[in-house]
């Protein structure tokens, strides 16, 4: 029932664009993405040809550097992250503190926001010096936190890393290791989880992004900004969709996998039921980090001896949504999280973790993009106007008089 022609005369010239949809808050040369085409770009490369040929640190010196590493380059960037992965102990026994049935992304973008009061040596957001260091800290530490925050959760001990592996196979031998037993990375695991990084290590300017800009505009530190968009990123809309895709999947399975009458449900807008792992701002076509996670998912969930009966759930679902009018005309596709789930679920993660991976994989773009910020002479800090729908003034009354 607002006016808004009638605000807007009185408020000047203000653009009013809730969610941003149609309003670009910076320029960037980092990610392209063509939402009606369907194609992703990082730093001009396809997402496809870095996703089959690529390594997530290489992937992630490309978004930091504007160029694909030289082996020198890469080998130097990988060891300076190898010789930072440990905790300091003080900051190990934080994990301690929280109830052991904490949501791993609130204990991640705690600890995230700690690194800033061991590192008070790479605060400042103008020197570039120290924003190198501190990225490659954040690089370094956070799959460390991330395995922790996992360890915490079941009660594990926390192990140390192990720099004689690579990076992801370090992740998974500090989540699913145990200090008595031995415990090999399976290469096949690596090599996925790696490339589902690489998928998720840059998207513009989405929410958690956007966050981390916004945070990084009003000159925060590093640690402060990421931990912004960990946090913005833990929301069921955005990265928590992925853990959101299972629990859905799980809860038409246990109400007898009736897959027509779910989607009847959607359609009927039903409130809080959506079809998870649907829909894009920018994508109004086939995600194409969707149909190689899709590959990824079919071929893992093929080489297990059981494989998992959500798996078909989830294609019957695509299916009838890509021939519904109401997806259909609205443009809704599979996003990069209606797969992933299960693949990461087959890799033996529970659900709550789902979203403490994307961020993993999220990372290199959050840095990358508040440097490119940083850099940029033009950038200004964040502050967007409003359209006032309050009071007009009024007169205080005392509180003997209401
Ligand atoms: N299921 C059912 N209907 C949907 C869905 C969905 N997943 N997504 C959008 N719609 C409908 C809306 O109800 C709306 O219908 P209407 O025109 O009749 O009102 C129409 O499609 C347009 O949707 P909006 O909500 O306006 O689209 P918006 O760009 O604001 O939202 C979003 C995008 C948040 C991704 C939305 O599609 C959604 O909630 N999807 C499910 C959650 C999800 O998978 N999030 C992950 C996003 S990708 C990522 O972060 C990795």
């Amino acid at each position: 029932g607002i006016d808004v022609s009638a605000l807007l005369k009185e408020t000047g010239f203000v653009t009013l664009d809730q969610g941003f949809v149609n309003t670009a808050s910076t320029t960037s040369a980092i990610t392209y993405i063509d939402g009606d085409a369907g194609i992703l770009r990082y730093r001009g490369f396809p997402i496809e040809q870095l996703a089959e040929k690529s390594t997530f640190l290489e992937v992630s010196y490309l978004l930091m550097h504007d160029a694909l590493p030289t082996p020198t380059q890469l080998k130097d960037f990988a060891d300076k992250i190898r010789v930072h992965t440990l905790l300091q102990e003080e900051m190990r026994s934080f994990f301690s503190g929280f109830p052991r049935d904490a949501h791993p992304m609130a204990v991640l973008s705690s600890a995230v926001t700690a690194l800033s009061t061991f590192y008070q040596d790479s605060l400042d957001p103008l020197d570039e010096e120290q924003v190198e260091i501190s990225g490659i800290r954040l690089m370094a530490k956070l799959p460390t936190i991330a395995a922790y925050a996992y360890k915490k959760s079941i009660g594990h001990p926390l192990p140390y890393p192990d720099n004689s592996l690579d990076y992801v196979e370090n992740f998974l031998r500090m989540t699913f290791g145990l200090p008595t037993v031995q415990y090999d990375v399976d290469p096949k695991v690596a090599k996925i989880l790696d490339m589902l990084f690489i998928l998720h290590a840059d998207h513009e300017q989405n929410c958690s992004t956007s966050t981390v800009r916004l945070v990084g505009s009003a000159q925060a530190n590093l640690f402060a900004s990421v931990a912004a968009g960990v946090n913005a990123l833990s929301g069921p809309l955005h990265g928590g969709a992925n853990a959101a895709v299972l629990e859905m999947l799980e809860q038409i399975r246990k109400d007898g996998g009736d897959v027509n009458s779910f989607v009847t449900r959607v359609k009927n807008k039903e409130k809080g039921v959506k079809l998870m792992g649907f829909g894009h701002r920018v994508y109004k076509n086939y995600d194409p980090r969707a149909a190689i996670v899709k590959k990824a998912a079919q071929e893992m969930l093929n080489t297990l001896d059981k494989p998992d009966p959500l798996l078909d759930l989830a294609f019957q679902l695509e299916e009838i949504a890509l021939h519904d009018d109401y997806f259909v005309s609205r443009k809704l596709y599979p996003n990069v999280d209606f797969y992933t789930g299960l693949i990461y679920k087959a890799m033996g993660f529970p659900t709550k973790m789902f979203t403490v991976l994307f961020a993993l994989g999220r990372l290199p773009g959050w840095i990358a993009q508040w440097s490119e910020m940083m850099l940029d002479p033009a950038t200004k800090i964040g502050r967007p106007r409003q359209l006032y729908t309050g009071f007009t003034e009024r007169e205080f009354v005392a509180i003997d008089k209401r």
